[in-house]
């Protein structure tokens, strides 16, 4: 089987990095920047500070603060125009995964024409899009350094997952300082996310020794660490350690891919607007439980990733342990236990399962479900 492996160009890690982002964009010779970021990031001064450093290096910059938390085609739309009336000739995304998302649908219809939908599914892009530096201020969804993007739209109700090799961000950068005033809930689901990528990757049929080495670390750094991160938001060092981890989980999801947990995550998100991390928290037991008919032994490494002493223990005993170490990380972190406390139906569940077996994260979960064991896994999870 071959293989391919896709990571920015650059990817700026550690605290104070950026600056070094600010210098990285002069020197690439860009005239104007579209600043891709949400209200709040604008009003508590942090847009503005980037605006400064890219002014002082004759970069000018213009601002887009209309993403909302499950990106839109119309907040593509909004920033899109936003580009072209400015003659934008690269983009800066400012945020967690939402900008970085909406970013990548700005610039890849940019440079390729039509409209975000035209996108949907596996490389339907022609052309790279515009140059993207993707500056990240949550640990995470992994999206500064992924090809993945994921638009809601609006009037399906679905949120289209538009997976390209022309959407890797040019320049990544995660910078823990930026991520030190944020709130212990979002903390908390967005910490889950890189560990629902860096389990499903791991699981996945698609997983690649580089993929797995990344992955494993990945769970460790957030066994040790998520905690502290959510108790403790002002500790820099829980912070850092966090951003590597979901970096790392990012580099292996970006290229093994996922499973269940996000097909069916994005159908949650999309139909009733809930967190995506929050989504994924709950889910991600209830898919390795079913996952552990076929992959047992990839789940017991998770359980000793995450701590367990599996000496011992069985590959089935190793994923029940894997398991449990997951429901405590997320009981521990304030996860609710069901989707029934995030607002699901029962009487939807048929409609979240058909859209979950079109998605195309599931593709490479190890084990293709049919659509009763899809509504059976949201309905264990009520
Ligand atoms: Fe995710």
């Amino acid at each position: 089987m071959t293989s391919a492996f896709f990571i920015p160009t650059v990817n700026l890690m550690g605290a104070g990095c950026l600056k070094d982002a600010a210098d990285n964009i002069q020197s690439q010779g860009f005239k104007k920047g579209l600043i891709v970021t949400d209200k709040i990031l604008n009003q508590i001064g942090v847009v503005k500070k980037i605006q400064d450093l890219l002014t002082e290096r004759g970069v000018g910059t213009v601002v887009f603060d209309g993403t909302q938390p499950n990106p839109t085609i119309s907040n593509v739309n909004g920033g899109l125009a936003l580009l072209k009336e400015n003659d934008c000739d690269f983009v800066v995304s400012l945020g967690g995964g939402s900008p970085h998302d909406c970013a990548k649908g700005i610039a890849l219809v940019a440079s390729n024409g039509g409209e975000i939908a035209d996108y949907e599914g596996v490389d339907q892009s022609a052309k790279p899009m515009l140059p993207l530096i993707a500056i990240n201020t949550t640990a995470g969804t992994a999206s500064e350094m992924t090809r993945f993007c994921i638009i809601t739209d609006e009037e399906r109700h679905i949120k289209m997952a538009i997976v390209d090799k022309h959407t890797t961000p040019l320049v990544s950068v995660n910078d823990p300082e930026l991520m030190l005033a944020k709130p212990a809930s979002l903390t908390a689901a967005t910490g889950m996310d890189a560990l629902t990528h860096a389990v499903e990757a791991y699981v996945s049929t698609a997983a690649t020794p580089i993929t797995d080495a990344v992955a494993i670390k990945a769970i460790e750094l957030i066994q040790a660490h998520l905690r502290t991160a959510v108790k403790d938001g002002g500790n820099l060092e829980a912070r850092e350690q966090m951003a590597y981890a979901q970096f790392m989980a990012g580099m292996a999801f970006n290229n093994a891919s996922l499973g269940y947990v996000h097909a069916m995550a994005h159908q949650l998100g999309g139909f009733y607007d809930l967190p995506h991390g929050v989504c994924n928290a709950v889910l991600l037991p209830h898919v390795q439980r079913y996952n552990s008919q076929v992959v047992p032994d990839r789940l017991r490494d998770v359980a000793k990733a995450m701590g367990v002493d599996v000496e011992g223990l069985t590959p089935e005993q190793g994923a029940d342990a894997a398991i449990a170490a997951i429901v405590d990380l997320a009981k521990d972190v304030g996860i609710p236990a069901g989707i029934k406390e995030l607002g699901a139906k029962s009487e939807d569940i048929p409609t979240l399962a058909d859209n979950a077996l079109k998605d195309a994260c599931g593709f490479t979960n190890p084990k293709q479900a049919t659509h009763e064991e899809i509504s059976a896994i949201f309905e264990a999870a009520m």
